[in-house]
């Protein structure tokens, strides 16, 4: 099989203290979307902080179009087109919708308007918010500034650390539809989902992670029809 275009591969680790991750692999081919799934504490938001170099594993690799980039830093992977919102804190509450998103740019040094542009585009709200500031924007608006301001990197991958969270099922659907529209300009989105089901019907590839360990590992579809699966993380 051809490497995935970011891997992180048997990565063990955690923070500092007894390992959370357990020979964990995690993978995203090019203009894929591949969804990590799992209970709460499986070490979701942990296996990601791995791939984007916020945690020290000792044992595995990460690597980015076959390159090992284990040991660069997260801003490293940043200039080497790797994009991460995490699940918690992901804007600047009191800048603008406009600043946050430049705020995203800032290892670029060249021109950002048509980033900004493409960004507006895509969350059109934004652009009738960008003087407003993100904090008091609703969830689901917040979430989008959280991607635009990721975007502002022109990434080639999006790690997206449950960006539904605490959003109602018909902002859910749109953000998915977003996300979906992002992976089609080939960028690659590795993403923790905690609405599961949903998630999973738009990956091209499903990481089910228990205890920090891989349980079980497919398509979307397959992972949806396996009776295991549904029984066990799906509510049947
Ligand atoms: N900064 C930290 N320092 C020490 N332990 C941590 C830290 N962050 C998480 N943990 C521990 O690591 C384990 C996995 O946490 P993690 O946040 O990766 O789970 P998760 O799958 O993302 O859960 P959730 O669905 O609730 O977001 C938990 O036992 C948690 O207590
Ligand atoms: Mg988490």
């Amino acid at each position: 099989m051809a490497e995935p275009f970011l891997i992180g591969e048997g990565m063990t680790g955690g923070y500092g203290g007894a390992d959370i991750l357990h020979a964990c692999t995690v993978a995203v081919d090019a203009g894929e979307i591949a969804v990590i799934v799992g209970p709460n504490g499986a070490g979701k938001s942990t296996a990601m902080k791995a791939v984007f170099g916020m945690l020290t594993i000792h044992k595995g690799a990460v690597r980015l179009a076959g390159e090992d980039i284990t040991a660069l830093t997260p801003q490293a992977r940043v200039a080497k087109g790797m994009a991460f919102v995490p699940q918690n804190n992901n804007i600047f509450t009191s800048m603008s919708v406009e600043e946050n998103l430049e705020m995203g740019a800032f290892l670029r040094r060249d021109d950002i308007a048509a980033t900004i542009e493409e960004v507006y585009r895509l969350f059109p709200i934004l652009r009738e918010k960008r003087r407003q500031a993100a904090g008091e924007l609703s969830g689901g608006q917040r979430q989008q500034v959280a991607v635009g301001r990721a975007l502002m990197t022109k990434p080639k991958v999006l790690m997206l650390d449950e960006p539904t969270a605490g959003v109602s099922p018909i902002v859910m659907d749109e953000l998915f539809d977003r996300i979906i529209e992002v992976a089609r300009t080939g960028i690659s989105i590795l993403m923790v989902e905690q609405n599961a089901r949903q998630a999973l019907e738009i990956a091209d590839k499903g990481y089910v992670l228990v205890q920090g360990r891989n349980a079980y590992t497919d398509t979307g579809k397959a992972l949806l029809a396996d009776p295991e699966v549904r029984r066990t993380f799906l509510g049947g």
